[in-house]
């Protein structure tokens, strides 16, 4: 069994992003500016946003945080994202999800400017990203398929089980997957909450992703001897042995499930922190007018 180590493989990209940078000072050349957009109080979401601020600077890029209260108004949000996208010195937006449940998030993702939305939620993004055409792939899936690349992992004619179909992660992963590409060329079983005999399917799989929200879901009944097993899964659990009160697990029952695999990625430490290097490479891209296929 080997680790992913998501420290190590978003260290490389973060420093292929920080020497751009340096060449782009170097030409006089603005840097890439991110900004992100937090509304509200959430734990989990100041934390990821903080993450990807502190990332930023780390590698040169700008960044401006816009925080806002929770009861902001739905119009007062949505101008600010009309402010930043007829901003030129903007070249990547984020607005941190949830937003507070008055706020229509759709209508919030479709006011991004699709050159700027470097989450690549927007519609029309997704679209592209669907018929395989250049654009920015949701940062989660793309930094695991930066990671599959990293370890050069076999997945043509393999079996995919994508656990949740999440616009965010489940969905695009599976697109990803199945692509005719490299990493790619899987066939992929999409399942959910209501499929009926996901155990049977997740044994079968060469590849396990799981994006479900539920710690410790996946157990090791579920896996075959050398199985990948990419866990998204970030939930907080009590723990009265931390400071903070809490511990970070993921959607696999890691200690059982690891022996069985070939290769996993550990919480944290894995997919976490390959979204925030593939958000920047994404901004990057989007700073340079270039978009990326995978
Ligand atoms: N590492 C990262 O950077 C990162 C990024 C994003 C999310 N996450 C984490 O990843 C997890 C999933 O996030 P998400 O946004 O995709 O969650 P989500 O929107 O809540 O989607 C969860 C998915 O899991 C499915 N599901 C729920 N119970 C299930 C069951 N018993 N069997 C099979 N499928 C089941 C749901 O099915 P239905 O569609 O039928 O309801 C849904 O499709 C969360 O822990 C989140 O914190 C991590």
């Amino acid at each position: 069994m080997q680790i992913l180590d998501g420290k190590l493989v978003s260290a490389a990209v973060k420093a292929q992003l920080a020497d751009k940078v340096t060449e782009l000072k170097a030409l006089d050349k603005k840097v890439p500016h991110l900004a992100a957009i937090l509304v509200g109080n959430n734990p989990a979401s100041e934390t990821y946003v903080a993450s990807k601020v502190k990332s930023c600077a780390e590698i040169g890029f700008h960044s401006t945080l816009l925080r806002f209260d929770e009861k902001i108004s739905e119009k007062h949000l949505l101008d600010n994202i009309t402010l930043l996208n007829e901003n030129a010195d903007i070249d990547g937006i984020l607005v941190q999800l949830p937003l507070p449940k008055h706020i229509n998030e759709e209508l919030v993702i479709n006011a991004i400017d699709p050159s700027k939305d470097v989450d690549g939620f927007h519609p029309m993004n997704v679209g592209k990203m669907v018929i395989g055409l250049p654009t920015y792939i949701p940062a989660t899936p793309y930094g695991i398929m930066l990671m599959l690349e990293h370890y050069n992992i076999p997945t043509k004619g393999k079996h995919a089980v994508v656990i949740g179909r999440s616009n965010i992660v489940g969905t695009p992963m599976s697109v990803l997957l199945s692509r005719n590409a490299n990493p790619g060329n899987c066939t992929v079983t999409l399942t959910h909450s209501q499929t009926a005999n996901l155990k049977e399917l997740c044994l079968q799989a060469d590849i396990i992703v799981a994006a479900i929200g539920r710690p410790n879901f996946v157990t090791a009944d579920m896996v075959k001897e050398g199985a990948v097993v990419i866990d998204v899964g970030i939930n907080r659990i009590e723990d009265a042995s931390k400071k903070s009160g809490f511990r970070l697990v993921g959607d696999v029952d890691f200690n059982a499930v690891a022996p069985k695999t070939s290769f996993i990625t550990p919480v944290p430490g894995g997919v976490g922190l390959m979204t925030i290097a593939a958000l920047l490479k994404n901004t990057y891209n989007a700073a340079s007018q270039k978009v990326n296929m995978n």
